[in-house]
């Protein structure tokens, strides 16, 4: 049986880094479950560590892909009940390959209520929204998302409305996102209109960031002191500056939070992602197959896309 993995074996731009291979699928460890990947979405959070943007914490060689559905082919005894079944392998292997071995105890099991090509995208974007709004609560908060068209941003800003945020504005770069802001009840700017932007980061009491750079640095010179400004993505590629102690600045990484999670609150922070992404407005999912990879980055890079690239894996 052979496994075909997208790998990237040095640091560099995706599209010129990552390789498309073939090996035999070696043995299993005791343990784990083997799991035949269905689909694997393409998030940033996906193509930043290939560029080696974390290059302290994620090293190559190593198969691409952080998360994505699958059958179980293989188990332990005291799991055989999940063979035949889809699950999320999460936390151990890359997810761009056709076959996963993961730890039994992290495997998400699906209901069979819950379509594929969402069940694919329910942890990276998911549980780091619902991660951040436990750490940083946004009730009674004037709340400011940047990049609210991206998935994270668009979770991020409808649940911050369900925990009882006072308001929520998103800003986006592309126009196209405007409407499905406002479907969501986020106020949306656009990210070329520097007035708008420093006088809602003037009146906001928690800002979520995922650019960085010229941005960021326009919106921390705005905010009042007393306000948070949390920082869980850099898409610009650009650092950005504080110039003053206050407003505090937190950064956020998800897997830094999972460590800490026995494998009991790993499983229920699952119960709580289910129904809400059920209820929640999501992006759509274009199918590529995973020989098509190129195509899907070229099309994950189109700006004011409304649907995340998914690759099928077998
Ligand atoms: N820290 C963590 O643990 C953690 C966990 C999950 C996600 N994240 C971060 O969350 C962010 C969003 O990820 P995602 O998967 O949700 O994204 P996504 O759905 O793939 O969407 C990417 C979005 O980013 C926008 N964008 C790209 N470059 C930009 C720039 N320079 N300035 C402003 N907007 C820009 C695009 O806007 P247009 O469509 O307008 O071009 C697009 O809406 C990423 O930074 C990711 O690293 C962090």
């Amino acid at each position: 049986m052979n496994n075909i993995a997208i790998w990237y074996r040095y640091f560099g731009i995706p599209e010129q880094t990552l390789e498309l291979e073939t090996a035999p699928v070696g043995l299993l460890t005791p343990g784990f479950m083997r799991v035949r990947m269905q689909f694997s979405p393409m998030n940033a959070s996906d193509l930043t560590p290939i560029t080696g943007a974390y290059g302290h914490r994620v090293v190559p060689p190593l198969v691409a892909g952080y998360e994505g559905v699958g059958e179980v082919i293989a188990a332990p005894e005291s799991w055989s009940h999940l063979v035949g079944k889809r699950v999320l392998p999460l936390r151990g292997q890359g997810t761009w390959q056709s076959f996963v071995d993961c730890r039994s105890e992290f495997a998400i099991p699906v209901s069979d209520w819950i379509p594929s090509d969402l069940a694919a995208r329910a942890y990276i974007n998911p549980v780091a929204a619902l991660m951040m709004l436990r750490l940083y609560v946004p009730e009674g908060k004037r709340v400011l998302l940047t990049a609210a068209g991206s998935d994270c941003g668009l979770l991020l800003g409808q649940w911050a409305i369900r925990l009882g945020a006072r308001s929520v504005t998103g800003i986006h770069r592309s126009t196209a996102h405007a409407t499905r802001l406002a479907a969501c009840g986020i106020t949306s700017v656009s990210q070329k209109d520097a007035g708008a932007i420093r006088r809602f980061a003037s009146e906001s009491d928690l800002v979520f960031d995922a650019t960085g750079g010229e941005l960021a640095t326009a919106i921390l010179q705005q905010l009042p002191e007393s306000s948070t400004f949390v920082c869980y993505g850099l898409l610009s590629g650009i650092p950005f500056k504080q110039q003053h102690p206050r407003p505090l600045v937190r950064w956020f990484h998800l897997r830094n939070y999972l460590d800490g999670l026995n494998s009991r609150q790993w499983h229920s922070l699952f119960s709580e992602i289910w129904p809400l992404l059920n209820t929640s407005m999501y992006s759509d999912s274009v199918r590529y197959p995973v020989t098509s990879w190129k195509e899907a980055i070229c099309f994950y890079r189109e700006p004011g896309r409304s649907a995340k690239p998914l690759l099928v894996m077998n």
